[in-house]
């Protein structure tokens, strides 16, 4: 199964996919936890895109799609995938739908109001090593800096300041949210509300996928 996972900054995508990792048996694929990892080793790709990610702008699409080739073509990917955060683009989604080997099966746009996309950004707390996403309100780590799964360290995104948070919620809805028509006109849309606890928002999405 090829799922795609839509939604603005804050939204959720992140935290969904790792819950439905486990669910469908399928990886999560997300084209900006790939590129936070080429930023953290400093490889030439990190740091071509870095000032782009930090201020809260898109990277190239080419530089994207050669992400996903690449990450396709691993052993785990051959029985579908979680896309999360890809496509962003009207390019990218038509690239995509171009890929040998993927057929997406269900885009589900996750709906969060902008009041509360800001709140999450800005208390966002993630794990250095395994990625787990904490919030310092909505999901407070046992100790303070320290992932509850793994032990390893809770950092904060350079792009969760205020100013990148507002480039990236502009960027969202004027590079981004166009895919929302553009799968609705595919039939392929499903939206659900990215509101209460994340059990319930993937008890939502599950709910859609047990349609099919
Ligand atoms: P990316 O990493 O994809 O960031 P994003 O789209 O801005 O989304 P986030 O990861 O910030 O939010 P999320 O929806 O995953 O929410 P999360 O689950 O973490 O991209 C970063 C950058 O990389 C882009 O700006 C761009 O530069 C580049 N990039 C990436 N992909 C690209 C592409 N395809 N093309 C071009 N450029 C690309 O949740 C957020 C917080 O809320 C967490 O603290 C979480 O604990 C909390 N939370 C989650 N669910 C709930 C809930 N139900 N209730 C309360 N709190 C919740
Ligand atoms: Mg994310």
């Amino acid at each position: 199964m090829h799922l795609v996972l839509l939604g603005a900054p804050g939204a959720g995508k992140g935290t969904q996919a790792k819950m439905l990792e486990n669910l469908l048996d399928i990886p999560q694929i997300s084209t900006g936890d790939m590129l936070r990892i080429a930023m953290a080793e400093g490889t030439a790709l990190g740091k071509e895109v870095q000032d782009c990610i930090n201020s809260g702008n898109l990277v190239s699409d080419a530089i994207v799609l050669g992400l996903i080739k690449e990450r396709l073509e691993k052993a785990d990917a051959t029985n579908g995938a979680i896309f999360d955060g890809f496509p962003r683009t009207i390019e990218q989604a038509e690239a995509l739908g171009h890929l040998e080997g993927v057929s997406i099966d269900h885009v589900i746009s996750i709906d969060v109001p902008q009041e509360n996309l800001i709140m999450r950004l800005s208390g966002r707390r993630t794990c250095r090593d395994c990625g787990g996403m904490f919030h310092i309100v909505f999901k407070p780590p046992v100790t303070d800096g320290v992932c509850n799964d793994c032990g390893g360290e809770l950092y904060q995104r350079a792009d969760d300041n205020e100013q990148s948070i507002r480039q990236r919620l502009e960027v969202y809805s004027k590079s981004t949210e166009p895919l929302v028509r553009f799968y609705t006109e595919r039939g392929s849309l499903r939206e659900v509300s990215g509101i209460g606890q994340p059990n319930d928002v993937s008890n939502r999405i599950a709910s859609i996928l047990d349609e099919n």
